[in-house]
């Protein structure tokens, strides 16, 4: 074997490596000169471990300043002085020979975890950035993390299979990237929003078990949990029910989330989508915290203040209790009222017990005995705020569904280390958008209606709920599936009911209906968020920091600098013109 695979690494050195020569090579992360010693903390992507350099050595050792790289030969001893705050903390290295490698310029911010460097800084510079122990310590845990769902797997059957990148859109409801093409001139193709169609046609073919750890490409509005390029666990099986997904999935998070610890329940419970969003108000529900919405439409249709009794008629009234929020100061509960409005509710109505009574910004119209029904029927106790709001139905569903993520967060209600999996069902299969008009698939167009819901596509299309679910894990959306659709003739009546006609179903989609006809299998799968899942499993709040080399908010590379010019020659061999 190869001299360079026998060298440990400078933060693998333990006790038991006592007395052993070891060379050693890494990055000077900080010298210290002492009594006639030099201390050097030599860093590599495993850690760093301290080596002494004396009498003859001392000199060159003095040049050394952070990040050189540096080739060390010597032998490991008891440290003297123990450092209990790092693994390698109760040994140090005596040197016996140094190389320098390479000497390295001033960096422009120092390479360590407490870093005060903007963000942009950071990706100006991402290689240093990734030398900085937590940045390593992403990019390590990732690494175990897909090596064990790529085992996991296996063992279960599935055959990882490559699909094209360059392919035509499929419809995932985000914009395309595309790649001009210069063989056929005028026409694109365009990156992969994931591989949906190529993974439904692999169980046309018969692989039966398919997982792919694949990279997507959606032009979206970018967030702290979204990037335009970004890896999905991919997976698709053929005779499989929900049932079969759920454990799938299931025995995968029981496998991985021990690698940091956590051990997720045996069985995830499961919400429907009515009964995520009328008790969360949201689809990705964060189960971790209580105050969940309760309706309030009956006692509402009976008060005597008008706007409540007016949505109870119209819409919805609903609201939750937050546990000590009666502490909540006139300013702050402007400030829940202001921060409502701009989530879209109409209005917020709050009210408290008191000692000598009740508080209620309906009072007026109310009255005491008015406010106190509302509080006894929320069970609201003394110190406990009720919070209410009535208007449309989804206005109040997702309205209060974020305003009770902002007060858990404002009052420090959400465990901080704890992790609560859910299981979201029973979508509905489509989505009306009245800026356009027409129904878009809430997941995507190859989505199976519900068996018993079929026949209300024509009749009532709202009304037909999906075969599709969504793994959530402290409201964040980590996954989504569904059963597809395998017989052309529902196909071609689910594209009907989102507008897309016949002659455009076979222009866009004719290699799938016809795939169709040669003996499809029942099949479904799911796909999850590998970004996402490392974020949440490395504890970070950002997919930036998970990812070597992710893009801005506005997507852009800034080590790169991409997206960037090309010659005026480069386009016209694609046949194609820049028009400011
Ligand atoms: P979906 O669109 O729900 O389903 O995507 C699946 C999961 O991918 C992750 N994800 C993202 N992560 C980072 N950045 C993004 N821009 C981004 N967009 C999505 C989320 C999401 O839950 N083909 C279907 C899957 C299927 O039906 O099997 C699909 O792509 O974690």
């Amino acid at each position: 074997m190869g001299q360079a695979w026998k060298r440990p690494f400078c933060g693998s050195l333990r006790p038991e490596h006592k007395g052993q020569r070891v060379e050693l090579c890494g990055w000077v992360r900080r010298r210290r000169d002492l009594g006639g010693l030099v201390f050097v903390d030599l860093r590599d992507r495993e850690g760093i471990v301290q080596v002494v350099f004396r009498e003859e050595l001392k000199a060159q050792a003095e040049t050394l300043s952070p990040e050189d790289v540096v080739r060390v030969v010597g032998t490991v001893v008891a440290r003297e002085n123990p450092n209990p705050e790092i693994p390698t903390g109760l040994v140090e290295v005596v040197a016996e020979d140094l190389q320098i490698l390479n000497r390295a310029a001033t960096p422009p911010f120092v390479v360590e975890d407490r870093v005060k460097a903007s963000e942009e800084l950071r990706l100006r510079y991402r290689y240093l950035d990734l030398r900085r122990p937590e940045m390593m310590a992403s990019l390590l845990l990732r690494h175990r993390i897909t090596f064990e769902i790529r085992r996991y797997f296996h063992e279960m059957g599935f055959i990882e299979v490559e699909t094209p990148i360059l392919t035509r859109s499929t419809p995932e409801g985000a914009r395309d990237f595309l790649v001009p093409s210069r063989l056929s001139p005028g026409k694109f193709y365009a990156l992969p929003q994931s591989p949906q169609l190529f993974k439904q046609l692999l169980q046309v073919a018969g692989l039966g078990r398919y997982m792919q750890i694949a990279r997507c490409f959606r032009d979206e509005d970018l967030r702290a949990d979204r990037q335009p390029e970004f890896t999905q666990v991919d997976v698709e099986a053929s005779f499989v029910t929900e049932e079969d997904i759920f454990s799938l999935i299931e025995g995968l998070f029981h496998r991985i989330f021990p690698l940091v610890g956590i051990e997720p329940p045996q069985r995830f419970p499961r919400l429907s989508f009515r009964e995520a969003m009328e008790a969360y108000g949201s689809d990705r529900p964060d189960v971790r915290f209580d105050l969940r919405l309760h309706d309030f439409a009956e006692l509402a249709a009976e008060c005597d203040f008008l706007p409540l009794r007016q949505a109870a008629t119209t819409g919805k009234v609903k609201g939750f209790v937050v546990p000590e929020g009666a502490a909540f100061s006139r300013k702050e509960l402007d400030s829940i009222g202001e921060h409502a409005r701009k989530l879209g509710l109409p209005g917020i109505v709050w009210m408290k017990k008191t000692a000598d009574g009740v508080a209620s910004s309906a009072k007026k119209g109310l009255g005491e005995a008015g406010v106190l029904r509302f509080l006894q029927a929320a069970a609201c106790q003394e110190g406990d705020l009720l919070l209410l709001a009535g208007g449309p139905e989804k206005t109040v569903l997702t309205g209060l569904g974020q305003l009770r993520l902002w007060c858990a967060r404002r009052l420090h209600l959400i465990p901080e280390n704890e992790f609560a999996f859910c299981w979201v069902t029973d979508f509905p299969l489509l989505e009306w958008d009245d800026e356009t008009k027409r129904f878009y698939a809430c997941h995507h167009p190859f989505t199976s209606p519900k068996t018993e819901d079929v026949e209300l596509l024509e009749i009532a299309p709202e009304k037909v709920r999906a075969r599709a679910y969504d793994v959530v894990v402290n409201g964040l959306e980590l996954g989504g599936g569904s059963i597809r659709i395998h017989d052309a003739q529902l196909q071609r009546r689910v594209f009907a009911c989102l507008g897309i006609s016949e002659e455009q179903a076979q222009q866009k989609f004719g290699f799938l209906l016809e795939a169709f006809r040669y003996g499809a299998p029942p099949h479904g799968g799911i796909a999850l968020g590998l970004d996402r899942l490392v974020m949440l499993m490395a504890g970070r709040d950002s997919i930036r920091d998970v990812i070597a080399f992710p893009k801005t908010t506005a997507g852009n590379c800034l080590l790169t600098d991409a997206p960037n010019v090309v010659d005026d020659e480069q386009l016209a061999e694609l046949h194609l013109r820049f028009v400011p």
